[in-house]
């Protein structure tokens, strides 16, 4: 599946919609990678903020050893670098402050769905896949922006922004708008941990008030959430009492088709 669209002459048209002092100041387009996020970590002279994007990904990756369908010209596929001085156990949290980025940037009623799908109702617009290598953090984040279809099997869980709007979104200013919603949240987020930003994220979850299962963390937690913790956790209210979440796939009731 392709998307009948001009091409996304992404290094010029990014850049001028760029508000950005460092983030995205380095962008590498590719026609056609396996996927953005190897890439990134393969460009030993890339330096902080450069951002790797890609028209179409062979070899997309989703978490949790999943693929990522990576349609060409449909989307936005892309990976930024960064080198933060920050503890190990906070690397997480940037997957959650790049969420917010996204939901910022797509409007359209796009909402969090812990801790890092971004949905439009009741289906997952983006997902975003945060990996640490050699000192460098890859932040891959793969929107489906002008995506007419889904394959039969993806298709109660995947929308677009065209499926949601009916319109057509320009991929490169789109990405800019990312990349410019992200520089600010990050900069607060390094200087005054996720704390300074988990009000906006927890403003900007839809889990929050609906019924929870978490597994892939040890036991499965069932409760309702509540709230976020200053390190990005959820807060469940379970039969046992309150437990907070750090980590594991949250199936949240009323997304995805789960009922
Ligand atoms: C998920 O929700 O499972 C995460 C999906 C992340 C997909 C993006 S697309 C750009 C980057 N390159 C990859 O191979 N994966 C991420």
């Amino acid at each position: 599946m392709t998307c009948p669209l001009k091409q996304m002459d992404t290094m010029d048209n990014i850049t001028q919609y760029l508000t950005t002092g460092y983030i995205a100041r380095d962008v590498r387009c590719f026609d056609e990678v396996a996927s953005t996020n190897t890439e990134a970590k393969h460009a030993r002279d890339a330096q902080n903020g450069a951002l790797f994007i890609a028209d179409t990904q062979t070899a997309g990756r989703g978490r949790l050893g999943r693929s990522w369908i990576s349609p060409k010209g449909c989307g936005i596929w892309m990976s930024l670098l960064l080198t933060p001085d920050i503890a190990p156990e906070r690397i997480p949290q940037i997957t959650l402050v790049a969420g917010m980025s996204v939901c910022r940037a797509i409007g359209a009623g796009a909402m969090i769905k812990w801790p890092n799908d971004i949905v439009i109702g009741t289906k997952k617009v983006c997902g975003i896949l945060t990996e640490y290598s050699g000192g460098r953090v890859i932040c891959g984040i793969g929107i489906n922006v002008n995506t007419r279809a889904f394959p039969e099997e993806l298709s109660h869980i995947a929308t677009s922004i065209y499926l949601q709007t009916g319109r057509e979104t320009d991929r490169a200013a789109l990405t800019a708008a990312v990349m410019n919603e992200f520089e600010p949240l990050y900069d607060r987020f390094l200087s005054g941990g996720f704390a300074a930003l988990s009000d906006e994220y927890k403003a900007r979850c839809v889990t929050i008030g609906r019924e929870v299962t978490v597994t892939g963390a040890g036991e499965a937690v069932s409760g309702t959430a509540t709230g976020i913790t200053p390190d990005g956790g959820l807060v469940l209210d379970t039969e046992n009492g309150q437990k907070i979440i750090t980590s594991g796939e949250a199936s949240v009731r009323g997304i995805y088709g789960y009922i």
